[in-house]
């Protein structure tokens, strides 16, 4: 077999995204129940060892060229530092980004950046304090800007953030999130919900679509198009220009950009280049993948590296060439939610 992570539709997987755990210290509605999940054992996720054994495959067997680290919440592991820094030292020049929630990152960030971390995402859907407790069940806004500023502060910028906005929740404060963010230099990125939160309470009527999420900054901004190549990213980016509010047309220069990633309206799975290993050690070859691959379960009986990437390679072949989502309109029989929450997944 070639080496790469190919499938059968002739996509290649580049882009490795590792959760290091399922737990999370927020219970955001749109992925968690209140009561949190049943965690993993211990016993049952990837050591720090075997993290940077299956990276070390991944890059210089499978051709992996970036690796995101995701959960649940990463910062919540307490050998963090040490994984980002095992990860780094055999891999001098790959880029190593996470996305995190950000509490208890304003402690870390100095850290995670001395150890090899490049870049950051933080998910960040409100400003209000009421809004961003209601969304995400716990009173943390305050730490969590603090962690933003820190990784920004740290040297781990660009800072992206993640938004994904809640009909009736945090939709109408879009603009207003949107500014704040310009303002200190920070890409936000607005996401489409998906069904994949733990109580199955996602609606088609109650996501706000990529076309409502336009047409509610256009309020404010004129979104023209960035020249920049979207290189399989799922977010569609935009320049921004102020609205004047005399003249409805832009006015001024060019403040930023903004991104917004419209999974259910408008799919991208075509070019996905996404290989995902589960924290405890599963590989999905998408979000929506049925079926899992257990990498770590052999890598635990002995196997080589040849015999690991093997398997990896198996499993991204039957890759499924699309989440469906978008023509059947869910509850339609073709589409089923995943039983696993984002969380479990990873991000
Ligand atoms: P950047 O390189 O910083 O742009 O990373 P990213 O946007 O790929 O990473 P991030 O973890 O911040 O993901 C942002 C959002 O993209 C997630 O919350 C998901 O909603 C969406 N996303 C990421 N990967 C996938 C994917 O494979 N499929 C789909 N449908 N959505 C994805
Ligand atoms: N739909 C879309 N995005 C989600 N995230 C978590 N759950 C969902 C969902 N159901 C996002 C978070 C975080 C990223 C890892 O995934 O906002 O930024
Ligand atoms: Fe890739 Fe699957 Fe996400 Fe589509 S849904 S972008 S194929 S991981």
């Amino acid at each position: 077999t070639p080496a790469g992570l190919w499938d059968r539709y002739g996509r290649r997987a580049t882009d490795m995204r590792l959760s290091l755990t399922d737990k999370c210290n927020l219970r955001c509605t749109y992925c968690m129940p209140a009561e949190g999940l049943e965690w993993l054992s211990k016993q049952a996720v990837m050591t720090g060892d075997e993290i940077v054994r299956l990276v070390r495959i991944g890059v210089n067997a499978l051709g992996v060229r970036e690796l995101r680290l995701t959960g649940g919440e990463p910062l919540v592991r307490a050998d963090l530092v040490d994984i980002i820094a095992g990860i780094r030292a055999d891999h001098p020049d790959l880029p190593i980004s996470m996305t995190t929630n950000g509490v208890g990152l304003d402690k870390k960030a100095a850290a995670l950046k001395a150890a090899g971390l490049t870049r950051i995402n933080v998910s960040l859907d409100s400003l209000h304090e009421e809004t961003f407790t209601k969304l995400t069940r716990r009173p943390f806004l305050d730490r969590v800007l603090a962690g933003v500023d820190a990784a920004w502060a740290a040297g781990l910028g660009p800072v992206k953030l993640n938004a994904v906005l809640m009909r009736g929740i945090n939709d109408a404060e879009s603009p207003d999130l949107l500014a704040w963010a310009l303002d200190r230099g920070y890409e936000l990125r607005f996401i489409e919900q998906m069904p994949l939160d733990a109580d199955h309470g996602w609606t088609r009527r109650n996501m706000i679509t990529a076309a409502e999420i336009r047409e509610l900054l256009s309020r404010d901004f004129v979104l023209g198009p960035d020249p920049r190549e979207r290189d399989g990213a799922p977010a569609e980016r935009f320049e921004v220009r102020r609205r004047d509010t005399a003249t409805g047309v832009a006015s001024g220069p060019v403040l930023g950009t903004v991104g917004i990633i419209a999974s259910v309206t408008e799919p991208f799975c075509s070019d996905c280049r996404r290989t995902r290993i589960t924290a405890e050690g599963k590989i999905m070859s998408c979000l929506f993948s049925r079926e899992e691959f257990d990498l770590l379960g052999l890598l635990r009986e002995g196997a080589t590296d040849a015999e690991l990437a093997e398997r990896w390679q198996d499993a991204m072949w039957v890759k499924p060439k699309a989440h469906g989502m978008d023509h059947t309109g869910l509850g339609a029989a073709d589409f089923v939610q995943p039983d696993r929450s984002m969380s479990a997944i990873g991000g």
